[in-house]
């Protein structure tokens, strides 16, 4: 039967030579994968109370927004710096090919919010990272981070274990 890794491609030295990128584009474009990715992505969650769906730029807000759906909660996105109008909160982080600042509107979460971190990938932890603290820092406690692909080797899971946080990915 097919599985989700299977609608994944990969692309090899994308952006910089010796980065074997996992595209997840040809999931999306699939009407099965997609769904069957969306799905297990909220599954754990389910019967859990989540009051927010938070969204990491730019492929968590594909999947962010359906999982949102989904589970009948609003969506907030994680934005990459200088694109949201509103007032924001800002954390700097370094990831396996660059270095990079993400925002969020300072009212949109509210302090005690349960909220479902959505992304595509982990790789080092560190855009979910900057993430979590966003959240933490407005308030919000963590009920999960959920991703579709981990690397395990780049650490990130170790990291967010660390950090106490439950992670959740669907291949690896
Ligand atoms: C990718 C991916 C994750 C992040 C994972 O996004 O979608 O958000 O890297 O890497 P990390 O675990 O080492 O932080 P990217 O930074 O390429 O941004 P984009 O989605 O805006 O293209
Ligand atoms: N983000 C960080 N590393 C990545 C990879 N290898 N493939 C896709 N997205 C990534």
């Amino acid at each position: 039967m097919t599985q989700v890794q299977d609608y994944i491609r990969t692309i090899v030295d994308f952006p910089k030579p010796g980065i074997m990128f996992r595209d997840v584009t040809t999931l999306f474009s699939n009407p099965r994968g997609f769904r069957m990715a969306i799905d297990q992505l909220l599954h754990p969650y389910a019967g859990e109370r989540i009051d927010v769906v938070v969204g990491l730029e730019a492929r968590g807000f594909i999947l962010g927004g359906a999982v949102a759906h989904q589970l009948g909660t609003g969506f907030v996105p994680v934005r990459k710096k200088g694109k949201l109008p509103g007032t924001v909160i800002s954390e700097a982080y370094t990831l396996e090919y660059g270095e990079a600042v993400v925002e969020v509107h300072d009212d949109a979460i509210a302090p005690g919010q349960n909220v479902l971190i959505v992304d595509d990938l982990l790789a080092t932890g560190g855009t979910a990272e900057a993430g979590i603290k966003l959240v933490e820092r407005l308030g919000g406690q963590i009920a999960g981070c959920a991703f579709v692909v981990d690397l395990p080797d780049l650490g990130g899971r170790k990291r967010l274990k660390a950090l106490d946080i439950d992670v959740h990915a669907l291949c690896s």
